[in-house]
């Protein structure tokens, strides 16, 4: 491919993405979007698999598969000597899952997790903490919040589970960009502090490569580290990168557990530089065109968008706009400040909307869950856009998602839409 000279936007859009025409997409963040050429060569790979199943699944995916994560490792920062740590899982769940699952927790231990935890994961940690009888203890993100305020709860509550079980091992899992409101946390620092605590960082980065371009992991070396490539990376979804420190690779196993499982009592008769690969590469009948579509994307990436700067660069940017537009508009604050000192905006941006009328919740009260979810609706069938709305400090308020296939115009046609379906909800609801 060579570089496009079609700039960034609608235009881009039309030409290289399969959206409808008619249809305008501003959450990116919720389950990305590949390009038509990246698609294009997922479906060569199901062609090639249809014709020889045995061929292709017994001997053909598995040097494109490593091809694939060699290709993808630099864009996680990781070099030579760190790259074996890498494997492919379907989705960010499934990375979480595995970690958890397959890590050997015993009833000393503590999970520590946080009140802006996806609630996937939440969940998972609540599954492991019932199974296992370990502790769990959240933190409490508030909005606005300053990275130093994150940092101090997360070190309280590591020191509160060292001091309840000093013997046990403490897995402290932390947002690289949280889901809704999406913002940035800072994980670096948090990676950080756990290693100072003696504590085990998994950090959730479903919003990591593609969106953020300094996960540097040879350097901040967490424990564990997922991070999906179906959102911001442009691949075909499912597909998620889970990276493994080295001392770990005994013990995680693949989720399901499958034939490549290598108990720990018999490691010693593996290659240890490839022990975490060769577990991972192979786990039973399943779609392996998407991991290999890496390839696909990053082609994409590289030789259409310019490259991992021109695209934070545009999107980083539009976000910020987006987010102005916004708050001019219905005269609402940004979650968050959005000034130069604001280091949790990214291609995702949240502002508050006016508030909604009714109906009332049992304690008499506006129902704002219920408005969140009627405007939405709304917006998707009747307007035919999307943005997700959602309920914080007692307002409603949206994630917005800047990407490349977007401009400015998208947003103020999110804008329109929304006014006519809050119009549309304030005539029905309002006085009820
Ligand atoms: C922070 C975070 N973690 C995990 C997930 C789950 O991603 P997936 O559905 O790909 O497993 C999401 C999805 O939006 C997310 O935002």
């Amino acid at each position: 491919m060579t570089a496009d000279s079609t700039p960034f936007g609608k235009h881009f859009r039309l030409k290289y993405f399969g959206f409808d025409p008619n249809y305008v997409p501003l959450n990116h963040g919720s389950f990305g979007a590949a390009p038509n050429p990246v698609a294009q060569r997922r479906a060569t790979e199901i062609v090639e698999l249809t014709r020889n199943p045995d061929k292709y699944l017994r001997f053909t995916i598995a040097d494109r598969l490593d091809s694939a994560l060699d290709s993808v490792a630099p864009y996680v920062g990781l070099t030579e000597k760190n790259k074996n740590g890498l494997v492919f899982v379907s989705n960010a769940t499934v990375g979480v899952n595995t970690v958890l699952r397959s890590f050997p927790f015993a009833s000393r231990d503590a999970i520590i997790y946080a009140s802006s935890t996806y609630g996937a994961c939440a969940k998972t940690v609540q599954f492991v903490q019932s199974r296992v009888g370990l502790k769990s203890y959240k933190v409490n993100i508030e909005y606005p919040f300053t990275n130093k305020a994150v940092v101090d709860a997360y070190a309280d509550a590591i020191d509160k589970a060292k001091k309840e079980s000093p013997e046990g091992t403490v897995v402290v899992l932390f947002d690289a960009v949280s889901s809704q409101p999406g913002c940035k946390l800072p994980w670096k620092e948090l990676t950080a502090l756990c290693k100072t605590k003696s504590a085990l960082s998994l950090v959730d980065a479903a919003h990591g490569v593609g969106l953020l371009t300094d996960i540097d992991l040879d350097t901040v070396q967490p424990d564990f580290f997922v991070s999906n490539l179906h959102k911001w990376f442009f691949c075909p979804g499912p597909s998620a990168l889970l990276y493994v420190a080295k001392q770990h690779h005994p013990v995680i196993q693949t989720f399901p557990i499958s034939h490549s499982y290598v108990p720990e009592t018999s490691i010693s008769e593996y290659p240890e530089e490839t022990l975490l690969r060769d577990k991972f590469r192979f786990v039973g009948t399943s779609d392996y065109t998407t991991y290999i579509s890496t390839l696909a994307a990053i082609d994409f990436r590289e030789n259409v968008c310019g490259g991992e700067n021109k695209i934070q660069e545009y999107t980083f940017k539009l976000a910020r706009e987006a987010a102005a537009l916004f708050q001019r508009e219905f005269a609402t604050e940004s979650v968050t400040a959005l000034d130069d000192s604001d280091t949790t905006a990214t291609a995702m941006v949240n502002v508050y909307l006016p508030s909604p009328s009714g109906p009332l919740d049992s304690d008499g009260k506006i129902d704002l869950g219920f408005a969140a979810d009627n405007i939405q609706y709304s917006l998707l069938h009747k307007s035919n856009v999307y943005f997700p709305i959602g309920v914080l400090n007692g307002k409603l308020y949206t994630r917005l998602s800047a990407q490349v296939y977007l401009e400015l115009a998208d947003f103020e046609a999110g804008i329109q839409a929304f006014k006519k379906q809050f119009a549309e909800h304030e005539s029905k609801y309002s006085g009820k």
